[in-house]
């Protein structure tokens, strides 16, 4: 019997892709499994490959970006299940990949709609029933090594990755007196249909002038990319090795840990040079009063 034996998970996003994976392996975990979507037919089909396996799954239509169908995913999971436990907020979409001049609004609204405030909503929605019965949880939201670092011509999708990391770490401190796990996973590529995003946006996201896609940019090999990455299943078992050792960042990637130490050792030598600005003498070794 593991931790999670016996306890519901809700997860977004999970009809296919790293949302799938997790569940599955949360399902071997014998979790009972909330399994919600948008699109209804991919749905279906993973909802009874997972029956299969023996769990108990119920399965929800949910657009993440929609507050009130986040509470139908409550209350339906409370009717069937009376508890939740966990909460993988995975649902996401790459967005249009184009030059900041070529970028319109709806294209960005889709990808802030359904990475950052479907997370948002998720939380907003789920905080509550997790830490209602006192026996703790999880939340688990899925960013991306893009929030670790922004990637030219990809803006949106940066923006709302970096955005996911940065409220996860302020939810672990929220979270913490809840007896509420928070992690965040940020993997590189793994092969699924992200780069097919495109087949999941709503119509009121769509652009009458489609978004320039630029010729440099690095989301147009996103294909080639994606499909050059780890096996999705990978993902799943690693998220559970990760809760289960605790972890807050979950990494799939180790071969990444270069490029975000680059990052951090850049951070640390800006630091260096405002610690030598004639400006900054005085408050140099001003001691900060944590929150
Ligand atoms: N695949 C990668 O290389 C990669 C890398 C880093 C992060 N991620 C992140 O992993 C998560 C899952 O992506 P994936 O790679 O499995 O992609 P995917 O496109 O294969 O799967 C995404 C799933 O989310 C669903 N979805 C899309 N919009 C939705 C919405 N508004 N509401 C609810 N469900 C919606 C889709 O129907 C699909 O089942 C995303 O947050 C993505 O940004 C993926």
């Amino acid at each position: 019997m593991s931790q999670f034996t016996g306890k519901t998970a809700v997860i977004s996003g999970g009809a296919e892709g790293i949302g799938l994976s997790i569940a599955k392996a949360l399902a071997e975990q014998n979790m009972n499994i909330v399994l919600t979507d948008i699109n209804e037919e991919n749905l279906k089909k993973a909802s009874l490959e997972l029956e299969a396996t023996g769990v108990s799954v119920l399965s929800v239509v949910l657009d993440v970006a929609e507050e009130d169908q986040w509470e139908v995913v409550a209350e339906q999971a409370i009717a069937r299940f009376g508890k939740v436990h966990m909460l993988v907020n995975n649902a996401g979409v790459g967005g249009d990949s184009t030059s900041i001049e070529n970028q319109n609004k709806k294209g960005w609204q889709w990808v802030l709609d359904v990475n950052l405030m479907g997370v948002v909503f998720g939380a907003k929605v789920m905080v509550p029933l997790i830490s209602e019965h006192g026996e703790g949880g999880w939340i688990v939201n899925v960013a991306s090594m893009a929030g670790m670092g922004g990637v030219p011509y990809g803006g949106a999708y940066s923006a709302t990755k970096a955005a996911v990391v940065a409220l996860s770490e302020g939810w672990a401190g929220e979270l913490e007196s809840k007896d509420i796990n928070v992690s965040v996973l940020c993997p590189a590529f793994v092969q699924t249909r992200i780069y097919n995003s495109e087949r999941n946006r709503p119509a009121q996201y769509k652009s009458d002038t489609k978004a320039k896609v630029d010729e440099n940019s690095f989301f147009n090999r996103a294909k080639e990319m994606v499909e050059s990455g780890i096996d999705v299943s990978i993902v799943g078992k690693r998220v559970v090795e990760a809760l289960n050792d605790g972890e807050f960042y979950i990494f799939t990637h180790p071969n990444y840990r270069e490029v975000v130490q680059m990052r951090s050792s850049e951070i640390d030598a800006a630091f260096k040079k405002a610690s030598e600005s004639p400006l900054l003498q005085h408050i140099v070794n001003q001691k900060i009063k944590m929150l």
